[in-house]
């Protein structure tokens, strides 16, 4: 691996890392101010947070298309020079960002908290990316697999969708309020459709490895739901404008179709887990069971979508923990989840960790335990908050807050188990590195 790409892995994980601290003491500052409020307050840990997160996941994302595009595109990304230059660019920006950040010095939308002209280098560093991504998808004249198909659109749509995020930053959308909004939170909510055609895209590689079934990313069915997860891309956002004033169609079309999303996803899956054989499994057994954990995150974020957007239901859950609940069950239950499985793979992590395979059983089941609870809680938190704002209809927050700061508080300790356990396996990925086998050039 180039070091370059082995600098950037290592990145990558620092994200996570950074991710799981900056989330563990926003948990305890939002519960103890007294303590935080003089140096680390709640409201400066919470786009760090967030802008980890966000980070974690793009970057991630682009690792993996990049460590893969030879074996499936037949290019080298690993040496090309712009997703070098993209690389570096990139890096650097996040790490100003974050300098910003621990000055307090705020700016730009909601998880994208950073000074707006910061926006410029990201964008920049992208097309880096489009265009060395792009020259090696023209030059290949075969067949492509889904996968391709996915990480392209994803790649395309991201561009689109942060360009929209920024629209802002013109004066006609500051104009009027709703129409800011508005804008801002569709394309906050495409962009998780662009990223989830990148990460979705990535497990199917990963289940093509794994099971050595190519037909998985090449049959009808796989194109059919391509094409409906395109259809998500560019109309489920609909469900994130629920609380602006649209017309009911919008609503009830996006809805239907958000929940299309995840139906292929879980279809995939269940066909690539019936066709694989046991010894293929056993081979690649740890990032398989990311896979099989991430499926369960899919199931448990469906049904509680299902009824969120009851409307007698969303009535209670708006605005409540609930919605937090569902913004994390997905990042971290499926989308790292996915990562973690696919950069597993990469690293042939199977092979490297020998000794440390109980310790990462261990920490694995501690993360996928502590991590039901933790969703449990939040929708608790939920629950209780709008029963007693709606139903009991307490007007006064610090009486209404305070049996839901009970259950904030098993959400810390259950929010500590998925630090620790995502934390120590990504410490075992980590040393991992300095084994010098991967997957990355040699897989057939
Ligand atoms: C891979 C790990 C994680 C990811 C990807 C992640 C992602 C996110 C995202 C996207 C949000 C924004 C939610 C929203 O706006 O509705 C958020 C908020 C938050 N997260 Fe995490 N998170 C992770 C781990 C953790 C951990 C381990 C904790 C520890 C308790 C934590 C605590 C919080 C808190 C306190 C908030 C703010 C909630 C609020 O403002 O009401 N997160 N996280």
């Amino acid at each position: 691996m180039p070091l370059h790409i082995r600098l950037y892995t290592k990145f990558v994980f620092l994200l996570l890392l950074a991710t799981l601290v900056f989330g563990l003491f926003s948990s305890w500052a939002y519960l103890y101010p007294e303590v935080f409020n003089k140096y680390l307050p709640f409201y400066q840990l919470r786009p760090m947070h967030t802008s980890a997160a966000l980070f974690f996941i793009i970057s991630a994302a682009t690792l993996c298309i990049i460590i893969f595009h030879k074996n499936t595109i037949g290019r080298d990304a690993t040496t090309g020079i712009f997703e070098k230059t993209f690389i570096t660019t990139w890096v650097a920006t996040i790490l100003v960002i974050f300098i910003y950040y621990s000055f307090k010095k705020f700016g730009g939308r909601e998880y994208w908290e950073f000074p707006a002209w910061l926006a410029l280098p990201l964008l920049l560093s992208w097309v880096l990316l489009m265009i060395g991504y792009y020259k090696g998808w023209l030059k290949c004249a075969d067949k492509k697999p889904l996968y391709i198909w996915m990480w392209s659109t994803g790649i395309l749509f991201f561009f689109i969708t942060f360009i929209e995020q920024n629209l802002w930053q013109i004066s006609w959308f500051r104009q009027s309020f709703l129409r800011e909004l508005t804008v801002q939170w569709k394309a906050n909510g495409s962009m998780v459709g662009a990223w989830n055609q990148m990460i979705y895209g990535s497990s199917l590689f990963l289940m093509v490895m794994i099971s050595g079934d190519k037909t998985i990313a090449l049959n009808k069915k796989a194109f059919f739901f391509y094409f409906l997860g395109l259809t998500n891309l560019m109309f489920n956002w609909g469900h994130h404008i629920y609380n602006l004033p649209a017309h009911g169609a919008i609503r009830h079309i996006s809805y239907i179709i958000s929940m299309t999303e995840w139906l292929i996803f879980i279809s995939i899956i269940q066909s690539f887990k019936n066709k694989l054989e046991e010894a293929r499994k056993l081979r690649h057994l740890l990032p398989y069971k990311f896979l099989v954990a991430s499926e369960f995150w899919v199931f448990a974020n469906l049904t509680l979508a299902l009824f969120m957007s009851i409307p007698a239901v969303n009535r209670y859950t708006h605005g409540t923990h609930i919605t937090v609940a569902h913004a994390m069950g997905t990042t971290i239950g499926i989308n790292t989840m996915i990562l973690l499985g696919v950069l597993g793979y990469a690293l042939d992590i199977d092979k490297k960790i020998n000794t440390g395979r109980k310790l990462f059983t261990r920490s694995y089941n501690l993360a996928q335990a502590s991590l039901l609870i933790f969703w449990l809680s939040l929708i608790l938190a939920g629950i209780i908050k709008g029963y007693r704002s709606v139903t009991l209809n307490i007007n006064s927050f610090q009486q209404m807050m305070e049996p839901v700061n009970n259950v904030l508080k098993l959400f810390a300790v259950a929010g500590a188990g998925v630090a620790i356990g995502l934390g120590i396996i990504v410490v075992q990925y980590w040393q991992s590195m300095s084994d010098s086998n991967s997957n990355v050039k040699d897989v057939k």
